[in-house]
């Protein structure tokens, strides 16, 4: 016996590159380049290393499920001076969860949301389409129906949440959105997080806004749910909503494993709840440096000038290829190649360059498309050289005119 709603599920993104991709290999002589994952490859900050070894003791103890007082308070103060609040709207003590990244913090929040049924029916979770793979498994293993909300060019590649039929509206137990979106780097605008928030409210739904890449940007700063939920005002600010951040993006560190949910009181006590019984809580030595990551913006700002760097240097090599703009934030390219599996083997087999084919990252919409079949990502997540090997090598190898450099 064994749960048969994980066979229900598609392979994840890498693994269905890698059935792609069989044994096929890069030319003789080729070193590869993996823009496939978004795994920061910037340095991270110097003053982490002494705060992870300072005290060999904490690792001999269990850490405390609901995060470090400290933490918590760097965090809240993080959130107050990014989205302009009040002094003390956001309550360390109530409204901050600390998580081990956000994936799994974005898995539990269907566990959380997602009840037996809605108005007598099987509860709904929006999502946009395309989406990061983890809103989809959460659905399905919470016992919820994912329902795709188209997310490409028509909408400037953001869902549009009201115009999901009202049917599904009223069974709907939980939306998420992503803003910088993965994979598109599409910003929601502050109308569009407010009338999420007001829809979560009217619908007594959840809102999860997953931001985890609100910190790379390199025009205007994005605004998030907490800019919302400050416009909106109200007794309790937060309420149905919750918010994603992570360190994995903003400091350069996905192997830290740290980040925060934050939002409605009720819920953070409930998602406490739940990870009391099945998260891992983020050991010491990692809250300890989590806490002196999000009180320093001087590396973030050093990164997002990097990423900015290669941008400049990518878009102006692709001039306009493959529909190539600037995107509002994240640090991917979203490039439409016409075939996204055509397009990832022959980048691998022919130049090294090995890239995820935006199919696997999306669904079929209700018109049997799939929004990101068209697609490849590429992850800017290089040196300014080998993001220029890499621009070179696609222009080459897709033989497309750009500027070769
Ligand atoms: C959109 C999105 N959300 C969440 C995550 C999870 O990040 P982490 O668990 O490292 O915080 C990722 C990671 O790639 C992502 O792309």
């Amino acid at each position: 016996m064994h749960n048969d709603v994980l066979d229900s599920l598609t392979d994840y993104p890498f693994d269905r590159l890698r059935a792609l991709l069989g044994d096929m290999t890069p030319p003789e002589g080729w070193a590869p380049i993996h823009m496939q994952i978004g795994e920061p490859k910037h340095p991270a900050p110097g003053f982490i290393a002494p705060l992870l070894t300072r005290d060999m003791s904490e690792w001999g103890r269990y850490p405390p499920p609901n995060g470090l007082a400290d933490l918590r308070e760097a965090i809240a103060d993080w959130l107050t001076a990014r989205y302009d609040l009040p002094a003390g709207m956001v309550d360390p003590t109530r409204h901050i969860a600390i998580v081990a990244g956000t994936r799994e913090a974005l898995f539990m929040a269907a566990l959380l949301a997602v009840p037996g049924a809605k108005n007598g029916t099987r509860p709904a979770v929006l999502m946009p389409n395309p989406f990061y793979q983890v809103y989809v498994g959460a659905t399905a293993l919470a016992g919820g129906e994912a329902v795709y909300v188209p997310a490409g060019p028509e909408t400037r590649f953001q869902p549009d949440l009201a115009a999901v039929a009202d049917s599904d509206l009223n069974r709907t137990a939980l939306a998420y959105l992503n803003t910088p979106a993965n994979p598109q780097g599409s910003v929601a605008s502050l109308a569009q997080l407010k009338a999420a928030v007001s829809l979560a409210r009217e619908r007594d739904f959840v809102l999860a806004v997953d931001e985890c890449y609100s910190e790379i940007y390199t025009g205007d700063k994005p605004p998030g749910l907490f800019d919302a939920c400050r416009e909106l005002g109200g007794a309790d600010p937060f309420q149905n909503t919750l918010v994603f951040h992570s360190l994995s993006k903003r400091s350069n560190m996905p192997g830290l494993r740290s980040g925060f949910v934050a939002g409605d009181s009720e819920l953070i006590r409930r998602l406490l709840r739940l990870r009391q019984y099945g998260g891992a809580q983020v050991p010491l030595p990692i809250m300890n440096a989590s806490a002196a990551l999000w009180r320093d913006e001087a590396h973030v700002m050093a990164s997002r000038d990097l990423y900015r760097q290669k941008f400049d240097l990518a878009l102006d090599m692709l001039d306009g290829a493959f529909g190539a703009t600037r995107p509002g934030g994240g640090f991917y390219l979203w490039l439409d190649v016409g075939d996204s599996e055509t397009a990832a083997k022959r980048l691998w087999a022919e130049a090294g360059l090995r890239v995820l084919p935006g199919a696997y990252l999306a669904r079929d919409n209700d018109n049997g498309t799939n929004p990101g079949a068209a697609y490849i990502r590429l992850a800017l997540v290089h040196d300014l050289d080998t993001t220029r090997e890499a621009m070179n090598r696609l222009l080459n190898t897709l033989g497309i005119q750009g500027r070769t450099a």
